[in-house]
């Protein structure tokens, strides 16, 4: 089985639609994933992407069918005004029957190099409190917690205060 990295394409955003509703259905939030196919490929691959994917596709040995996606990393840069650019890592996924054999680390060895080309200072990301496996997986590669060490607490304003907030008061 030989494992290759891609960038993704306009045509992965099925895959790529199905692997965020693995993982949310992983974390028990499937029912929160609302965006479409249409969405995901407006917003990541027009003249503005707003996103960028990294794909891991499998192609099984001797056989002629299409390599087949099996995990993915969803990122996009971000600036922190105290030290500059950060690569903001949104969605991080292997499919279950594909974990344990490195895939994970591959795609991390491949962003984290991108990172340092594009001179960041570093990647961030947010992990659910009781997705234990993950937060080892990446305190086990140096991670820190910035809740825990810092005591940062994470906000939305949601669509509903959002138009509230742009809808000026009446005179
Ligand atoms: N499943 C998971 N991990 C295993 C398994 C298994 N069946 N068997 C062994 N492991 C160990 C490995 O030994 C390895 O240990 P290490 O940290 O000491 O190296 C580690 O777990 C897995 O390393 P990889 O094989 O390189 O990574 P993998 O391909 O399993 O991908 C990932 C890691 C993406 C976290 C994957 O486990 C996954 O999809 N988990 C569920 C979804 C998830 O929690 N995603 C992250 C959410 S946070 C975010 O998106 C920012």
């Amino acid at each position: 089985m030989e494992c290759k990295l891609r960038k993704a394409e306009a045509r992965d955003v099925s895959d790529i639609l199905r692997l965020v509703k693995e993982l949310a259905k992983y974390e028990e939030m499937e029912h929160r994933v609302k965006l479409t196919e249409k969405e995901l490929l407006e917003d990541g691959f027009g003249d503005t992407p707003f996103y960028h994917c990294i794909i891991s596709e499998i192609q099984v040995q001797n056989s002629s069918d299409d390599p087949k996606v099996v995990g993915f990393a969803m990122y996009y840069f971000t600036y922190d005004p105290w030290v500059g650019k950060q690569l903001y890592l949104e969605e991080f996924y292997v499919m279950s029957e594909y974990r344990g054999l490195g895939i994970g680390s591959k795609i991390l060895q491949h962003l984290s190099e991108l990172a340092v080309n594009m001179r960041c200072t570093g990647m961030m990301f947010v992990v659910a409190q009781n997705n234990e496996p993950s937060l080892q997986f990446y305190k086990r590669r140096g991670a820190e917690d910035l809740s825990q060490e810092e005591g940062w607490r994470l906000f939305r304003f949601n669509k509903h205060s959002l138009v509230k907030m742009a809808t000026p008061p009446e005179e």
